[in-house]
């Protein structure tokens, strides 16, 4: 029985306010109380068509703070929820999403509803004396995500001139989670001498990633090889690369171009398909994400139908975690993968529901943080519990970033099966 729930306004990796959340139950045969904390992430290249972040808007931290979000949490959605199983999720998460009545969370906040569903989840693995991870996938759960590094930090999460927001390397030789965080981690110290060789800054981004004043893909990649080169592995054949364009930020809706201001270009949306074939061409680039506008439905499936075999093409700001996008993006064939924030959406429901859509339509799921974060991990253990292939939580780099990859080194100590599956 959930017997209390108490939000608090915290800071987030960027020093921005954010919500946590303590949810206590009571089990009935004992008496036993047990307090479970989450926290809620928060990003900064936010899509349009993602659940609202509610704000106070008064002068305290320039309008970001949280104080009324927390007044919902521990009087609207505490009363509704005092008494009730903590162990119901599905039902936990229904109630909320009916006491909020909007279909983007707006009325209480998507940082109060996610808040208080991943506490609950999180208490009632701990009433259950079970590791989260089990907790959510049950018997099933047993894979890692292979991690997604984010080691050239650019666009929102920077201030330098690189207008592509993220450049990640991908461990695709590794047998286990750990190797696999072993080789990122290696790559990732001689991309730091290497760009301190030549000069550059090494400085990290809001993910952790270096963020040299570099202007195109190509000169990011040519880095991103020989760091491998020079870590003594084989680019593509060991790590390959993965980007996420964030294209929606670049995107001039009045002009229908995107604008690249650090290299001083404009391309149209079929210059930027024929860019992503270029970098395909020269590099081993396995994954693009937001490669377009976040409503170019008809140019994701342009996209799709030109290098959609041999590519992920990932739907971040495109899907924003919601089942109705995801489903749509199916229909028109418009994708391969779906990166899942547990924000967009805000419950713990609505994200593992997403995900099974996802997974059945044969779409790749990616779990993700968000540029803002905090110290917990409970994307880790989502990731395995629902067998995910992927998790993106910065580079090697960072507490809140090696916060979720050193829980899965944990995780991976209880699995017995814990080995990659073949890509
Ligand atoms: P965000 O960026 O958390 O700032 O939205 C992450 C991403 O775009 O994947
Ligand atoms: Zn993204």
């Amino acid at each position: 029985q959930i017997v209390d729930i108490h939000g608090r306004e915290i800071l987030d990796s960027r020093g921005n306010p954010t919500i946590e959340v303590e949810v206590t139950a009571q089990t009935e045969t004992t008496g036993k109380k047990i307090t479970a904390i989450e926290s809620v992430p928060s990003g900064a290249s936010t899509g349009k068509f993602e659940a609202v972040e509610l704000r106070d808007g008064n002068p305290r931290y320039f309008g970001l703070g949280v104080l009324n979000v927390v007044d919902h949490i521990n009087n609207r959605i505490r009363k509704e929820l005092l008494g009730m199983n903590v162990l119901d999720q599905v039902k936990i998460d229904r109630r909320i999403i009916e006491l909020d009545g909007t279909d983007n969370k707006e009325n209480l906040g998507a940082n109060a509803t996610l808040g208080v569903s991943l506490a609950c989840a999180s208490c009632a693995a701990k009433a259950l004396d079970m590791p989260l991870f089990r907790y959510l996938g049950g018997t099933n759960a047993k894979r890692l995500p292979r991690p997604m590094m984010n080691v050239i930090n650019g666009g929102v999460h920077a201030a330098n001139l690189l207008d592509f927001q993220e450049f990640m390397i991908v461990p695709v030789s590794a047998s286990t989670f750990s190797e696999a965080l072993r080789m990122g981690a290696e790559v990732y110290h001689y991309l730091k001498l290497l760009l301190h060789e030549d000069g550059m800054l090494t400085a990290v981004g809001d993910e952790g990633g270096f963020a040299p004043d570099l202007h195109t893909a190509d000169e990011v990649f040519r880095y991103l090889t020989k760091a491998v080169e020079k870590a003594g592995y084989k680019p593509g054949e060991d790590i390959a690369f993965a980007m996420d364009a964030a294209a929606s930020e670049l995107y001039d809706e009045e002009r229908d171009v995107y604008i690249f201001p650090g290299e001083e270009v404009i391309r149209s949306a079929d210059e930027m398909i024929s860019l992503y074939e270029h970098l395909i061409d020269e590099y081993p680039l396995i994954s693009i994400e937001d490669g377009l506008n976040e409503e170019a439905w008809e140019g994701w499936q342009k996209l799709k139908q030109r290098i959609g075999d041999r590519v992920m093409l990932v739907g971040d700001d495109l899907f924003v975690t919601n089942s109705k996008r995801i489903r749509c993006g199916i229909e028109l064939d418009a994708a391969n993968a779906v990166l899942v924030k547990v924000n967009q959406i805000g419950t713990l429901t609505e994200a593992m529901d997403a995900i099974e859509l996802c997974h059945r339509a044969g779409y790749q799921s990616i779990i993700s943080h968000r540029s803002g974060e905090t110290e917990g991990s409970f994307i880790s253990d989502l990731a395995v519990a629902v067998n995910s292939g992927y998790i993106k939580s910065g580079a090697p780099c960072r507490g809140e970033r090696t916060a979720k990859y050193n829980e899965l080194l944990r995780i991976e100590e209880q699995l017995t099966l814990a080995k990659f599956e073949k890509r």
